[in-house]
């Protein structure tokens, strides 16, 4: 029988303590039961009420020390409980007053005095000695409540609202009573009664009600009275399984005797479904969402115990995970927020665990040059979505200690310390001053040498440590030099007290000019005489020097620190030439000629060249240590050019000149020249003969020169 909607009921609980003895240890385990109490006011029979309550409750109420009270307490009329004189009452014979109708023993009985009512065949009518209770009528006087079931003497019970059960058993008691008022019986009568009345309130198959102040009475199963159920209270548990970014599995335990469940889902949609499975699946969810569940067992319409059940979709993983920027120590990572809710970025690597609230983390503290895997998964209180991975390097160390040692004029030496953290290789480039790349290799070693350089060059070499082959960190860089080369075309020039050496560069390509030097040694004996360097031009001069002596002479190109082989050459001075030359004594047909020694010059030989300019000839003598020489055979009246060098080693010093004549033996020889004229007197003038006299003068001037010895004088003869 379902009965919907028109019950009046009263629902309350109670918590009952059940204790259970387990086994024979003796130990008293008790757990806390909790049942619910319905107070049912439609007035249905015993057993009408009792199909009621298994129906839509667990069965009709027990009755207990504990829950008595507060049962009693609720009513405000007689109520069916759950007790019947043959708990079988299918005429199976089994013991009366036994069990209550969930089957729990009768341990427990609270009757009004006078209940139950023996069967009087038995010969029992000495009850009246059991109802001293009854004395006192004040406990009736209590029901004065309103719309009450009111107590009019034993077995008598009026009731206002259902009148239609105001017709009770053997009563013959005024039903008169006003609504507010409660008739009181008399001791005496309720006595009286049960003494004189026993066989007519007997009922062979009776069930219990309880009265509104928690005494018993029997009662005619078949009248209509209003009832009490109880219900174990059931927590209906639901549970999510199977939880993605946009669905849940939902499923629950099912209700004691329900069938139909209401699923209400509370979220950013709401979603109310009327159920009979024990499943459902939610679909189309907004991922990392708070959804809020609760099933309700719907047994008669009525709303069970219902447990609510909270669940985080699952956030969706991140997108466009990228790597921002690396350093040597840190990487910072950018993504994109996913579709749906997240709370917040879990962010790992290695060990080592961060929480972000935006798109985007530095990760520092990480080791230079090294791999690192990121994973980045987006949250929700405690649901994390999957992971997104993003692998990255850091940025290599700067390698340290740079050093060029080495050096050759087309190769240098480079070596270092590799830099903290992790590296696959080096690059290691070269360049000149103009940025041109001239070495860049890869390599794996902490030295290079460093070839194919061009010489007496400025070289900046960096170092970069690599990662994952390719990935650079800063560069290191050092600046040398390649070696210049040798000089070439070392040209010496000596006079007797200064050398001058020249040389050529010999570079290809052609060296730095800011950069590239030359130094000089002059060296005699072994001994530096002089040094110059920094020399920009290829050539120098040396003053004040020894004569005839060999100097030595050491040039090499420098490029920064670096010297280029020395070339040398060796060069004497000349030898110094004599001085003071005189002639001491000449006659028509010699001349004696004297001169000095040079200063510090020992024995030395002296060449004297002798020459007439006048008649062409000439020749030379070697004199051995003497300083005097006399040359015969001479011209007289000849002008004679002399040449006197000193000659040391083959060499032969600057002449010291000196020009004498021979002795003139003199003709003379007479010119005469006659003067006409066409214009008179013209031959007469002074001027005129001057005149021709200088143009003579000048003619054997350029003729003879002063090769020899010749006087033109003027001698006047008339005619
Ligand atoms: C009560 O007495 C009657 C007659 O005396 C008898 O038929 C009946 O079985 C008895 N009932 C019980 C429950 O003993
Ligand atoms: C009945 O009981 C009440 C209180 O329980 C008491 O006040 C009253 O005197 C009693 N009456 C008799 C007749 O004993
Ligand atoms: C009692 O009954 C009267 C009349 O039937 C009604 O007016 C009143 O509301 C009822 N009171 C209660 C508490 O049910
Ligand atoms: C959860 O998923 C697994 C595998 O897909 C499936 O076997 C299981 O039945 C699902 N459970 C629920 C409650 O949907
Ligand atoms: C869902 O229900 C709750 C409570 O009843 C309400 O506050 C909320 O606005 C509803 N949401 C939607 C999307 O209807
Ligand atoms: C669920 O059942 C209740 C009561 O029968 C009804 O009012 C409601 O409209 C139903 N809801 C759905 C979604 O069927
Ligand atoms: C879920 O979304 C898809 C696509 O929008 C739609 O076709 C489907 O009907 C939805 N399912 C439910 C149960 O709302
Ligand atoms: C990821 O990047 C693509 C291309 O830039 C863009 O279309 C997409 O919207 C981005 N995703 C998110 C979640 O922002
Ligand atoms: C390592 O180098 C390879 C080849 O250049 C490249 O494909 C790969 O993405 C690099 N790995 C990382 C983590 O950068
Ligand atoms: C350096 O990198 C290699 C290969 O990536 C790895 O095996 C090694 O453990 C790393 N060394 C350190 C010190 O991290
Ligand atoms: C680095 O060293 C390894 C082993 O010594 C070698 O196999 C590899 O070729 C080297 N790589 C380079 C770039 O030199
Ligand atoms: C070294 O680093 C500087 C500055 O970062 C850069 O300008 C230069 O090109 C690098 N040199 C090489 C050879 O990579």
């Amino acid at each position: 029988m379902r009965i919907h909607g028109s019950l009046n009921m009263g629902r309350f609980s109670v918590k009952v303590k059940v204790c259970v003895l387990i086994s024979w240890a003796l130990t008293l385990a008790c757990s806390a039961a909790e049942q619910d109490f319905f107070t049912q006011s439609k007035p249905l029979t015993w057993d009408e009420a009792r199909e009621h309550c298994q129906e839509c409750f667990k069965d009709l109420v027990t009755l207990t020390p504990e829950n008595i009270q507060a049962i009693a307490k609720k009513l405000t009329s007689e109520h069916w409980v759950g007790l019947r004189k043959n708990p079988h009452s299918s005429g199976n014979s089994s013991v009366l007053w036994s069990h209550w109708a969930n089957g729990d023993p009768l341990t427990f009985q609270n009757w009004y005095p006078g209940w139950p009512v023996v069967n009087s065949t038995r010969g029992c009518c000495s009850c009246s000695c059991s109802c001293p209770a009854m004395t006192n009528s004040t406990g009736f006087t209590e029901l004065g409540t309103a719309n009450v079931t009111s107590f009019s003497g034993p077995g008598g019970f009026t009731t206002e609202d259902v009148t239609s059960s105001g017709r009770l058993t053997n009563t013959s008691v005024s039903t008169a009573a006003a609504p507010m008022t409660t008739r009181l019986p008399s001791v005496e009568a309720a006595c009286g009664q049960s003494l004189v009345d026993t066989d007519e309130r007997y009922i062979e198959d009776s069930c219990v009600a309880m009265l509104s102040f928690g005494a018993w009475v029997e009662k005619t199963c078949s009248e209509h009275l209003p009832f009490i159920c109880y219900e174990e209270r059931f927590l209906s548990k639901a549970s999510v399984t199977n939880v993605t970014t946009s669905s849940a599995g939902l499923t629950w335990r099912p209700g004691p005797n329900v069938s139909d469940y209401r699923l209400e889902v509370r979220g950013d949609k709401n979603l109310t479904e009327n159920l009979t499975d024990l499943a459902y699946d939610l679909v189309n969810l907004t991922a990392g969402t708070k959804y809020s569940v609760q099933v309700v067992p719907v047994k008669c319409d009525r709303d069970l115990h219902s447990q609510k059940v909270m669940f985080y979709t699952t956030p969706r993983k991140v997108e466009n995970l990228t790597v921002a920027k690396v350093t040597e120590t840190s990487v910072s990572l950018s993504w994109s927020k996913p579709a749906g809710n997240v709370h917040f970025y879990l962010i790992e690597v290695q060990d080592r665990h961060f929480r972000s609230l935006t798109e985007g983390i530095e990760v520092g503290r990480l080791t230079p040059g090294n791999l690192y895997a990121f994973t980045i998964l987006s949250g929700v209180e405690n649901n994390l979505s999957e992971g997104s991975v993003i692998t990255a390097y850091t940025k290599p160390g700067r390698v340290s200690d740079l050093t060029a040692s080495d050096f050759t004029t087309s190769s240098l030496k480079l070596n270092w310390l590799p830099p903290e953290g992790n590296t696959t290789g080096f690059r290691v480039a070269a360049m000149n001053d103009s940025d041109e790349v001239l070495f860049d290799e890869v390599v794996n070693r902490t030295k290079v040498r460093v070839a194919r350089l061009p010489m007496a060059t400025r070289i900046t070499c960096s170092v970069t440590a690599l990662a994952n082959g390719t990935l650079e960190g800063d560069n290191v860089t050092v600046v040398s030099y390649t070696a210049p080369g040798p000089i070439s075309n070392l040209t010496l020039t000596t006079t007797h007290d200064s050398l001058n050496a020249t040389w050529s560069p010999n570079h290809n390509p052609k060296p730095d000019g800011n950069l590239t030097f030359f130094t000089i040694e002059l060296q005699l004996g072994g001994k530096i005489v002089e040094t110059a360097d920094k020399l920009a031009e290829p050539k120098k001069h040396f003053d004040g020097l020894k004569s005839s002596a060999n100097y030595t002479v050491i040039v090499y190109m420098v490029n920064g620190h670096l010297k280029g082989p020395p070339v040398e050459s060796s060069s004497f001075t000349l030898p110094s030439m004599p001085t003071d030359g005189t002639v001491i004594s000449f006659g028509k047909k010699y001349i004696t000629l004297q001169w000095e020694a040079p200063a510090n010059t020992a024995a030395v030989n002296y060449s004297v060249k002798i020459s007439s300019s006048f008649w062409g000839h000439s020749s030379s003598v070697l004199v051995d240590n003497r300083t005097n020489h006399t040359f015969r055979g001479l011209v007289s009246g000849t002008r004679y050019e002399f040449e006197v060098r000193t000659e040391v080693n083959g060499m032969s010093s600057p002449p010291l000149n000196v020009s004498h004549f021979t002795a003139a033996e003199k003709r003379e020889v007479s010119l005469s020249m006659l003067c006409s004229s066409a214009e008179p007197l013209l031959c007469e003038k002074n001027t005129t003969r001057e005149h021709i006299f200088i143009q003579l003068q000048d003619h054997f001037k350029e003729l003879l020169r002063d090769g020899i010895f010749w006087e033109l004088k003027e001698q006047e003869t008339e005619n």
